[in-house]
């Protein structure tokens, strides 16, 4: 249940917002004065103050710039009796969520509370979104290229790659960021590869290969306490799915492996294939086309290949000495 502080010096105008703000199914908790109210602000639970203006002792603006320094994420309704815009601007200027005019309806009351709480989670969410999922895929996504230091500059590059084919397929903005996610973590399973197996600079043997494998499983468990990278499972799980159903860790054919993890497969391919590395040099861009026609329907799925080779066509996707880009324009 959401809870809510309401604090009010007349006993009447405050058991009344709590009465209608307890019938609308909220947790009330209330209090007399400001002074009150700030002790109770540690409260974790609490999801928004609702506080008359003018009080004895602090006023409801004095309250307000205190909730801000202390928990500036919690949203304050100011309530007031004297509504002109001067009250308005002030109490905006404060960084009040709102402010409800007396007398109020009840109508009016649930409406500016569930209004105020709803941007609130959207706000909580966008920053969930913007900050955290990228500031914790760009550390994961460190942990993995600082071990694997062989392949540096591998993950960035794949992004790229990953985006430019996933743009040929009319994606949603949201999917796009999935994408961008997954390709970023695709490998994070790694971390848990340890160094004589992902290191090993000769060919693997049997059990080494099926633990090397396993990155993807441990990819997936990772990413699952972390809802904000959710969206980067379906990725990080099955990058190395097949078309033809041999690829792991589950064997999916064809459409059954997600979009974003076959657009990351084919991404993949053609970044390692133009990559230098300690042991090759980058193969050249005819053969690189070759390796992609002849897997085409059976290791990648044909439709991304068809997209790719398309860009390669159209010299968007091009080959340096320093590996693959991509051509802005
Ligand atoms: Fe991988």
């Amino acid at each position: 249940m959401t809870r809510v502080l309401v604090i009010d010096d007349e006993p009447v105008v405050r058991a009344l917002m709590a009465e209608i703000l307890t019938r609308a199914g909220y947790d009330v908790v209330d209090a007399d004065s400001a002074g009150r109210a700030l002790e109770l602000l540690d409260d974790g639970e609490l999801a928004l103050v609702i506080s008359d203006v003018v009080m004895p002792g602090l006023s409801g603006f004095e309250l307000l710039d205190e909730v801000r320094t202390r928990r500036p994420s919690l949203p304050v309704l100011l309530v007031t009796g004297s509504g002109t815009q001067d009250n308005l601007a002030e109490a905006l200027s404060h960084g009040a969520a709102g402010l409800v005019m007396k007398p109020f309806t009840h109508a009016e009351l649930r409406e500016r509370v569930a209004s105020v709480l709803s941007r609130a989670s959207r706000g909580e969410r966008e920053v969930r979104e913007r900050v955290i999922a990228p500031a914790l895929t760009s550390a994961l996504a460190s942990a993995v290229t600082a071990r694997d230091i062989a392949t540096g500059g591998h993950s960035e590059r794949l992004v790229e790659l990953s985006l430019r084919l996933a743009i040929e397929f009319d994606l949603a903005p949201g999917d796009l960021d999935a994408i961008r996610l997954g390709a970023s973590l695709h490998d994070i399973g790694k971390i848990g590869i340890p160094d004589s197996v992902l290191l090993k600079p000769g060919p693997l043997d049997r059990d080494e290969r099926a633990l090397m494998e396993s990155h993807t499983l441990i990819g997936d468990r990772l990413l699952e306490p972390v809802p904000e990278l959710a969206a980067a499972r379906p990725i990080v799980r099955s990058h190395h799915e097949r078309w033809d159903g041999q690829g792991y860790p589950d064997s999916l054919i064809a459409e059954a492996i997600p979009l974003g993890a076959r657009i990351v497969a084919v991404a993949d391919a053609l970044e390692a294939m133009s990559a230098q590395r300690p042991y090759r040099f980058p193969l050249d861009r005819d053969v690189i086309v070759a390796e992609l026609e002849a897997g085409g329907g059976s290791q990648w799925d044909p439709g991304v290949v068809t997209a790719a080779l398309a860009l390669v066509d159209r010299g968007v996707i091009c080959f340096g000495a320093d590996g693959v880009g991509i051509v802005i324009g």
